[in-house]
Formats: structure tokens, C-alpha cells, sequence
């Protein structure tokens, strides 16, 4: 097969999760730019509007809703808003995500159960709701999930998000064993860092260029880094990988301390 064939995402229709910005605003670009329909979720929906028109004015097809992830009802609006705009979705990329900078002895209870809850409780819930409609009708699915290469080992104020992420990875291959006969394939990507709202203050500080420097690729991920990992996931390239985590992150968690 050729790889524009293998790639191309014609007839698919796309919810991102966290489309209003950084990474995920890219992840709904590259789908669409590849064929997919898609429906951008999160709360800032004026942004959403935004993408909207720049993925129209490309020529492609994009819808934006306004939904909170922890918000089950909010969750099934945007599902039917998507599917009656465009039908059943059929490629889910889980990627809304907080992050947070206290150390363990100060994390807050609050602070805990909302990096979880966001970070790996509606990463289910998402999935568990796309996968039953997926299955419903009959369609053959893609579920991309965001973990983070802080799921495969931890550094020092990244407690909640580092466990959240790691139960990403899990989650993940627990919905691949399950799903995999329904057609529905599960994966992972864990990047490294990349600059974005997310953590743009705690890059450009003196830890940040540390961090920089212990990057064997010498740099932080780029616009355009994780296309090829997403592509290659949500789409028929990908047919007969499920339940795997993509790192993509310059070298960084392979290297000895
Ligand atoms: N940047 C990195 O270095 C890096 C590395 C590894 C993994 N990641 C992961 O990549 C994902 C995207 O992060 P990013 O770097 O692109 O950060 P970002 O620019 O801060 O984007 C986060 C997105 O999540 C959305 N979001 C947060 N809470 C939400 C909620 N309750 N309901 C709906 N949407 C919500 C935000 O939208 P609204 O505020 O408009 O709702 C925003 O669009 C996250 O899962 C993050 O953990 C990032």
C-alpha cells in the first residue's frame, strides 16, 4: 500500500479532547489535514471557533464544542453534537491534560483528586462512552490516549500527574485487551517535553535549560514531532498496534542516570 493511502484518514470522524491549545490544537490539524472530520472539545470555546475556521479555511471539516472533560453529561452532548454533525466518531484522541508543580509533602487533596480526575479518570469515562458507540455501530476505531514519558519514571513535583499518567499507560492496555475483538484499537503516546501552555514558564527557567541540556537530542519537542506518532496510531498503518504506549521524546527516558 502506499503511505498516502495507509495514512489517509478519509471518512473518519476525529474528537480531540483539550483542542483549544498546545498539542492537542495540533493533533486536530494533522487529522484533519488528513481527511478526518473532527470535533474539537474543551472549555475555552471561543479558541475552538478559532481552529474551526483556520481547519475550514484549509478545506477541512471541524466542529467546536464546549464541554468540560469531568463533566459526564457535557461529555454525551458533545458525542451526540459530534455524531450529528458528522456521524459516529471513530478516532477519540484523549489529550486534555493539567499539570501541577507542588512536591508531594504540599499536594493538596484538591490539587490530587483534579490532576487525576482530569488527567486519568476522563480518559476512561471518554473512552468507555467513544467504544460503546463505536461498537453500537459497527464502525472500526482508534482510541489515542496522552500519557507522558512521567508515566514511565517520576521527577520531583510531578507526583499526582506522574501517577494520573502512569494510570494512563494502564488504562490503555486494559481497553486493548477488552476492545481488540471489537475492532477498536487502544494506544498511547508519550511525549517528552515539548513547550506549551502547560509548562512554557517552568521550560524557560534555569531548571528548564537543565532539562534541555539532559535531552540526548539536545533540544524540546517541536510543532509537527508528534504528527507521525499520531497518524500512524489513529490511522490504518496502525492496524495491528494496540495496547502500546509511543514514546516520543528525543532520547530522553532511554539514557542511563
Ligand atoms: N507539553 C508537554 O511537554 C507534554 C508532555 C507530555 C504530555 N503532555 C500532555 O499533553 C496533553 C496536552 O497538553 P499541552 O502541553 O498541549 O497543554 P496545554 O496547552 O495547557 O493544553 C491543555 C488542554 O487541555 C484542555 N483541558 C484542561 N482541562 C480540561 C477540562 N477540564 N475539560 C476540557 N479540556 C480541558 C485545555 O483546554 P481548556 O482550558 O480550553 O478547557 C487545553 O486545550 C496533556 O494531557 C499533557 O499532560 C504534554
Amino acid at each position: 500500500m502506499k503511505a498516502n493511502d495507509m495514512f489517509d484518514l478519509t471518512g473518519e470522524v476525529a474528537l480531540v479532547t483539550g483542542s483549544s491549545s498546545g498539542l492537542g490544537l495540533r493533533f486536530a490539524g494533522v487529522l484533519a489535514a488528513n481527511g478526518a472530520k473532527v470535533a474539537l472539545v474543551a472549555r475555552r470555546v471561543e479558541r475552538l471557533r478559532s481552529l474551526q475556521k483556520t481547519i475550514e479555511a484549509a478545506g477541512g471539516k471541524a466542529i467546536a464544542i464546549e464541554a468540560d472533560v469531568l463533566d459526564r453529561a457535557a461529555m454525551t452532548r458533545a458525542y451526540d453534537a459530534a455524531e450529528k454533525e458528522f456521524g459516529t466518531v471513530t478516532i477519540l484522541v484523549n489529550n486534555a491534560g493539567i499539570a501541577h508543580t507542588d512536591r508531594a509533602m504540599e499536594l493538596s487533596e484538591e490539587t490530587w483528586r483534579s490532576v487525576l480526575s482530569t488527567n486519568l479518570d476522563a480518559v476512561f469515562f471518554w473512552s468507555q462512552e467513544g467504544a460503546r458507540r463505536m461498537i453500537a455501530a459497527n464502525k472500526t476505531g482508534a482510541i489515542v490516549n496522552i500519557a507522558s514519558v512521567l508515566a514511565l519514571g517520576a521527577s520531583k513535583g510531578v507526583a499526582a500527574y506522574a501517577v494520573a499518567k502512569a494510570g494512563v499507560v494502564q488504562v490503555t492496555k486494559a481497553l486493548a485487551i477488552e476492545l481488540a475483538s471489537r475492532n477498536v484499537r487502544v494506544n498511547a503516546i508519550a511525549p517528552g517535553w515539548f513547550v506549551t501552555e502547560i509548562n512554557d514558564e517552568f521550560l524557560s527557567s534555569d531548571k528548564g535549560q537543565d532539562i534541555k541540556r539532559a535531552i540526548p537530542m539536545g533540544r524540546f519537542g517541536q510543532t509537527g514531532d508528534l504528527d507521525g506518532a499520531l497518524l500512524l496510531l489513529a490511522s490504518k498503518a496502525g492496524a495491528f498496534i494496540t495496547g502500546s504506549t509511543l514514546v516520543v521524546d528525543g532520547g530522553q527516558t532511554v539514557q542511563l542516570r
